[in-house]
């Protein structure tokens, strides 16, 4: 079975991650999908929070079973299906990953992916949180400018769908709502995660945002080379020196 079923829906829940990880836990199968309208304790990377207006992102938790060495490159893998799902449910977005793992649309953050594994039980949780409707001031003051959202893109709220003052004015067919965009995702994960590493990594480096940009990390910076076969970002230092920076390791201070 893919991704999808079963596909739990919470109204409100603490953390859909900490949903599909109790799942996981009590032997739930592969594909099992753990979605939300509403979080209270979002989580993010590197102990970080993930928050988001009600009904306006996509909150979606997913298990992956058995966990293989084939899923080596899954903090890559799932960025790509995203950017896939994105760019379907909104045909004229381009979107760009930002190692490790992040979806860039216009430069802005767009999706942030936060995969908790269990190696010694087999299995993995992909985290997925992805901005859908939510308008600039709607963000936290400090993301304003580094965020954006599928329907709000171009530095504009699209007006679709939405109960303006005419349906004249309306730009467009009604918004996807999170479920379309879940039904998106999960067949776009259907084929990135099980797919091979050669295939993972010519997909990254087509939309790589770092590449040839200036990174900084406590303890060195350079200009990004892209990623290894391991998923490594690599960095050509100010000296000449390429080197290789696992995401458990650094935590990127520019860019
Ligand atoms: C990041 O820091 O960029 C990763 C954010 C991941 C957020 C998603 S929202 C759905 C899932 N549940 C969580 O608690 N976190 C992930």
């Amino acid at each position: 079975m893919g991704f999808g079923v079963p596909h739990r829906h919470f109204s409100r829940t603490d953390s859909t991650n900490s949903r599909a990880r109790e799942l996981a836990a009590a032997g739930a199968p592969h594909g099992t999908v753990v979605t939300a309208a509403e979080q209270t304790a979002g989580r993010g990377r590197q102990g970080r929070t993930w928050t988001a207006p009600p009904g306006k992102a996509l909150l979606y938790s997913a298990i992956v079973r058995p966990l293989e060495e084939r899923h080596m490159l899954l903090p890559l893998a799932v960025p790509l299906a995203v950017c896939e799902a994105a760019e379907q449910l909104e045909p004229e977005l381009a979107c760009r990953v930002k190692w490790p793992n992040d979806v860039l649309v216009e430069g802005r953050k767009l999706s942030g992916v936060l995969i908790e594994a269990r190696p010694q039980d087999g299995w993995a949780v992909i985290g997925i949180g992805l901005n859908l409707s939510i308008s600039p001031q709607e963000f936290p003051a400090e993301l304003r400018d580094a965020a954006i959202s599928l329907f709000a893109t171009d530095h504009r709220v699209r007006e679709r769908g939405s109960a303006g003052p005419s349906p004249l004015l309306s730009a467009g067919p009604p918004l996807p709502d999170p479920l379309t965009a879940a039904v998106a995702l999960s067949r776009h994960l259907d084929r990135w995660v099980q797919a091979e590493p050669d295939e993972v990594l010519g997909g990254w480096r087509a939309r790589d945002f770092l590449h040839g940009r200036e990174v900084a990390w406590d303890g060195g910076s350079g200009v990004a080379d892209g990623v290894d076969d391991r998923g490594y970002l690599v960095v050509v230092t100010p000296g000449g020196e390429r080197v290789a920076v696992g995401a458990g390791e650094v935590h990127l201070t520019r860019f």
